[in-house]
C-alpha cells in the first residue's frame, strides 16, 4: 500500500470510531450492548492490521494514533452504556419480582350484614356513645323474669296482651313455673339488676317470640332493644333528655321526639315515645317510663335509694321504614337478591 491508502486509512478509522458509537447507541440492555461492542472491537482491530502497510512512518503513528482514540471512546462509551443499562435492568427484575402485600378485601365474598344487624349495631354504637353498656339475657326465659318480676303476675290482664309461646315442661319445677320464649326484651332488665349493683345505664338488644301469624308488619320473631337506667336520683327528665339526645344521635340533628302518656305494668308512669323529622309526621317508636318500685325490687333493687327508667321498642319496623320495605316477610326470606341490596 502506497501513500494514497494513509488518507484513505483515516478517514475508515474515523467512519469506523463514529460507526461503533452508533452501534451502542442503538443497542439495548447489557446482552445488545456487550455483543455490539465486541463486533465493533472487531472491526477496530481489523483496521489496526492494516497500520503496517503505511509507509510513512508519521502517518503510520498518526493513524495509530487516531485508532488507539477510537478504541478508547468506544470502551468509554460501552462501559457507561452498560453501567447505566445495568441499573435499569436491576431495577426492573426489583420491581418485577416485589410481592403486593396489600389486604383486598372482596365483600361479594364474605356476604352481607343483614339490615336488621345493621339497625342494631347502629343503637348499640348510639347507646354506648351515650355512656350505655350492652347486656344481653337468654331467648327461652322463665314466666318470673318475663312476667312476674315485671309485675305481671298470672292472674294480670296485661299478660294476654303477650300471645306467648310456651315450652313443655320438662321437670315439676317448670310445671309450677313455665318456660317461656320471651315475649320481649324486658326481662333482660331484671337480669341486669339481680347480676350487677346501681349505677346501671345498660341497653339490652335481641331476639323476642310472639304467638303471630305472619303478615306484611308483623312476624313471630322479631327484635327489640331495652334500655334501663338505675341510679340515685333519676327523675323523669332524665328519661326525656335521654330519649331527645338518642333522637338526634339516631335520626339526625333535625329530628325530635315527644312522649305521650300511656300504661305499661312495669313502669309508673309509663310513655309511649314517637319521633318526627323536620315537617315529618310523628312515627310512634316504643315504650317508656320510670321502672315501677316492684320491678326495682324483684331485681333486689331498693327503691327508696334508687329510681330509674326503662325503654323498649322494636329494630325490625325500623329497619323496614329506612330501606321501604314493603313486605317485613321479604326481610326474612333470605332470598340473596333482596340482601344484597343492602351492603
Ligand atoms: N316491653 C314492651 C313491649 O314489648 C316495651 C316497653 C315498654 C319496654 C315500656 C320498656 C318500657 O322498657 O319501659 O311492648
Amino acid at each position: 500500500m502506497g501513500g494514497a491508502g494513509d488518507g484513505h486509512l483515516r478517514d475508515e478509522i474515523a467512519a469506523a470510531g463514529a460507526a461503533a458509537l452508533a452501534a451502542l447507541e442503538g443497542a439495548g440492555g447489557t446482552d445488545a450492548i456487550r455483543s455490539a461492542l465486541a463486533v465493533q472491537r472487531r472491526s477496530l482491530a481489523a483496521l489496526k492490521s492494516r497500520l503496517g502497510g503505511i509507509a510513512d512512518v508519521e502517518q503510520r503513528k498518526e493513524c495509530g494514533r487516531l485508532l488507539g482514540e477510537a478504541v478508547a471512546r468506544l470502551e468509554r462509551d460501552a462501559d457507561a452504556r452498560l453501567a447505566a443499562a445495568s441499573e435499569s435492568e436491576r431495577a426492573a427484575a426489583v420491581a418485577a419480582e416485589a410481592m403486593d402485600l396489600t389486604e383486598h378485601l372482596q365483600p361479594a365474598l364474605f356476604g352481607t350484614t343483614h339490615i336488621v344487624t345493621q339497625a342494631l349495631d347502629r343503637l348499640v354504637d348510639v347507646f354506648v356513645g351515650l355512656g350505655f353498656v350492652v347486656a344481653e339475657g337468654p331467648e327461652i326465659e322463665t314466666d318470673f323474669h318475663n312476667f312476674e318480676a315485671l309485675n305481671m303476675p298470672a292472674s294480670h290482664p296485661a299478660r294476654s296482651e303477650f300471645d306467648t309461646l310456651f315450652l313443655e315442661p320438662v321437670n315439676d319445677l317448670q310445671r309450677r313455673s313455665p318456660v317461656l320464649l320471651r315475649t320481649h326484651t324486658s326481662p333482660v332488665q331484671i337480669r341486669v339488676m339481680q347480676s350487677v349493683a346501681p349505677p346501671i345505664y345498660a341497653v339490652m338488644p335481641g331476639r323476642v317470640f310472639r304467638r303471630d301469624t305472619p303478615d306484611a308488619t308483623h312476624m313471630p320473631v322479631f327484635h327489640q332493644i331495652e334500655g334501663l337506667v338505675v341510679d340515685r336520683g333519676i327523675t323523669f327528665a332524665d328519661l326525656a333528655g335521654t330519649i331527645e339526645a338518642f333522637t338526634k344521635a339516631f335520626f339526625g340533628e333535625d329530628f325530635t321526639s315527644r312522649l305521650r302518656p300511656s300504661y305499661f305494668p312495669f313502669t309508673e308512669p309509663s310513655a309511649e315515645f314517637d319521633v318526627r323529622g323536620r315537617d315529618g309526621a310523628w312515627i310512634e317508636l316504643g315504650g317508656c317510663g320510670m321502672v315501677h318500685p316492684d320491678v326495682l325490687r324483684a331485681g333486689g333493687v331498693d327503691p327508696e335509694e334508687f329510681t330509674g327508667f326503662a325503654f323498649g321498642f322494636g329494630i325490625d319496623r325500623m329497619a323496614k321504614e329506612r330501606h321501604a320495605v314493603a313486605d317485613i316477610r321479604e326481610m326474612y326470606t333470605n332470598d340473596l337478591r333482596f340482601l344484597r341490596q343492602f351492603r
